[in-house]
């Protein structure tokens, strides 16, 4: 069965290796958006149009189910997306406040995302609808972003935590009990604020566990309504890079790390 993966870059590449580790084996295709990245400092609705031409271009190539693996995206294009696509199965992120309000500490909760997501009303109406506005910090860290994406990540450790701690110098993080990644590129760096923030007891969590449920779940919701064969899907990765690049190659390897390279597939031609 097809699916579709839809990031502005290697944040949704993590999320589906986080997925893939949860048992996910399908025929997936995955439209990485690297010619315009950074999505959470551009405009409302430059992120909706561009949404709606790559959902349409997975939806183009049989994808049954389209996870937008991108907050920023969810954030301002999601409801508009399934009105679109009303046949397609379309899963969203969102920060996982609703997961760090349930662990009930008394403490306050921050959450980290792209500048769109931080100012965006989906995420507002979260907090409000959970009643814990005076218990939220929101704080935008683009940067971060940018440093994900480097050529030399693995190289720029100490820069990268360098801007981690910069961004919480303000905060008393006595007062905290959790970070919640609310941007798909974040995971990738998800240890280093661990580390970080580990004398002060905070926990720092992402939602890919349960975008990975959620996509599980509707897998064989489908499989169940539609294919009455046995089902021997194997996982097989496609990538489409809107600007392929070897740095995207190089990086996505390394993300993906233990799967075999023979199934995974760049499909556009690095110029
Ligand atoms: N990975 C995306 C997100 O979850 C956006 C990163 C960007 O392009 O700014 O928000």
């Amino acid at each position: 069965m097809k699916i579709g993966f839809y990031d502005s870059g290697l944040g949704g590449i993590k999320t589906l290796k986080d997925i893939i580790d949860m048992g996910l084996k399908e025929e997936i295709y995955f439209l990485a958006d690297e010619k315009n990245k950074p999505y959470g400092t551009k405009t409302p609705d430059e992120v909706k149009k561009i949404a709606f031409e790559n959902v349409k271009r997975l939806v183009d190539l049989g994808c049954k189910i389209v996870v937008v693996a991108c907050n920023t995206a969810t954030s301002v294009a999601i409801q508009d997306l399934r009105e679109k696509f009303p046949k397609i199965e379309i899963i969203g992120t969102e920060p996982a406040v609703k997961l760090a309000v349930k662990e009930h500490t008394n403490k306050k909760i921050l959450v980290i995302a792209t500048t769109v997501t931080v100012h965006g009303e989906k995420l507002h109406k979260l907090i409000n609808s959970l009643d814990v506005e005076e218990k939220i910090e929101l704080l935008a860290t683009d940067k971060l972003v940018k440093l994900v994406e480097d050529e030399n990540f693995t190289h720029n450790q100490k820069e990268v935590n360098q801007y981690i701690c910069e961004f919480l110098e303000p905060y008393n993080l006595e007062e905290y009990s959790h970070i919640i990644l609310g941007c798909t590129h974040f995971p990738i760096v998800k240890q280093n604020i661990q580390d970080i923030v580990n004398d002060y007891g905070i926990k720092v969590i992402d939602g890919n566990v349960g975008i990975g449920r959620n996509l599980l779940n509707k897998i064989s919701e489908y499989k169940m309504a539609n294919i009455k064969r046995k089902d021997e899907s194997k996982l097989e990765i496609r990538i489409i890079n809107t600007a392929p690049s070897k740095v995207f190659e190089k990086r996505t390897k390394e993300i993906l790390q233990e799967i075999s390279s023979e199934n995974i597939l760049f499909l556009e031609k690095i110029s």
